[in-house]
């Protein structure tokens, strides 16, 4: 039987943010970002142990608390210059603790509001399927194709349009194969790098609840999100 594990880059700086504080330690509800990210797969029955990839020079997560996390949570200080190459790492340094067949469900430290709901989703749907998959949201929003002064060129059809959002599931094998088989320039999520491979990842339906932080103003909006349900 295939055993579930989580892999979470969060060796990144968030310089979109406009912080000097990376962005997976800025608080949410009086907790770090991050805490919130892990927080579902700790509590997940299924989620056998937690990776977390850091910068070698991280400075701030030995100064916060996580002891509520032990002994599920492994921290990896193999963080890259960019997040493929994060990911790369980290299954690198997970190779003596999974079985090829296992299946990593990775997961940006950048989205704090997943819930239990939505990783069941996942496993349940790409737990048989041998290209894996990955939570996304079918885009709702008309799209317009712009000048470079800003005009709209045309509209764009949305059909069958999705936005790839966090975690994605795929065997280690596969994601090993697909991550350090080719260039990792280009490569935003691990599903792109298996669509290489020839293989179509399935695309599991999600909300826009489950958003990534990349901007300042984003952080509330987690808040509020967070807030307003029930819990992991
Ligand atoms: N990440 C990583 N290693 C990197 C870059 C990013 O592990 N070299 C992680 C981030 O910490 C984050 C996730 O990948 O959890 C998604 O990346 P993104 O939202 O782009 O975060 P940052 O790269 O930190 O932000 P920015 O692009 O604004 O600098
Ligand atoms: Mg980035």
């Amino acid at each position: 039987m295939a055993k579930y594990f989580a892999l979470i880059p969060a060796a990144g700086t968030g310089s979109r943010t406009g912080d000097p504080t990376p962005k997976q330690y800025q608080p949410i509800n009086g907790r770090p970002m991050l805490w919130h990210a892990l927080n579902p797969f700790i509590l997940h029955p299924r989620i056998e142990r937690i990776f977390v990839v850091l910068s070698p020079a991280d400075a701030w997560f030995a100064q916060m608390r996580w002891d509520e996390f032990e002994p599920k949570l492994e921290v990896l200080r193999c963080g890259g210059e960019s997040r493929a190459r994060s990911v790369l790492n980290g299954l690198q340094a997970m190779a003596g603790t999974l079985a090829r067949d296992d299946q990593v469900l990775v997961h940006d430290a950048a989205r704090p509001c997943l819930t239990r709901h939505a990783i069941d989703q996942l496993i349940t749907q790409v737990a048989d399927h041998q290209a894996g998959g990955l939570l996304a949201e079918p885009l709702a929003d008309t799209l317009k194709r712009a000048d470079e002064g800003g005009h709209v060129l045309r509209t764009e059809p949305r059909e069958r349009l999705w936005r790839a959002q966090t975690p994605q599931m795929f065997r280690y094998d596969i994601l090993v194969r697909a991550l350090s088989g080719g260039t990792l320039e280009g490569v935003t999520d691990e599903a792109s790098a298996v669509e290489r491979l020839g293989l179509q990842p399935l695309l599991v339906k999600s909300g826009a609840t489950n958003l990534k932080v990349t901007y300042g103003e984003d952080l509330r909006l987690a808040e509020f999100i967070l807030n307003s349900h029930p819990g992991p």
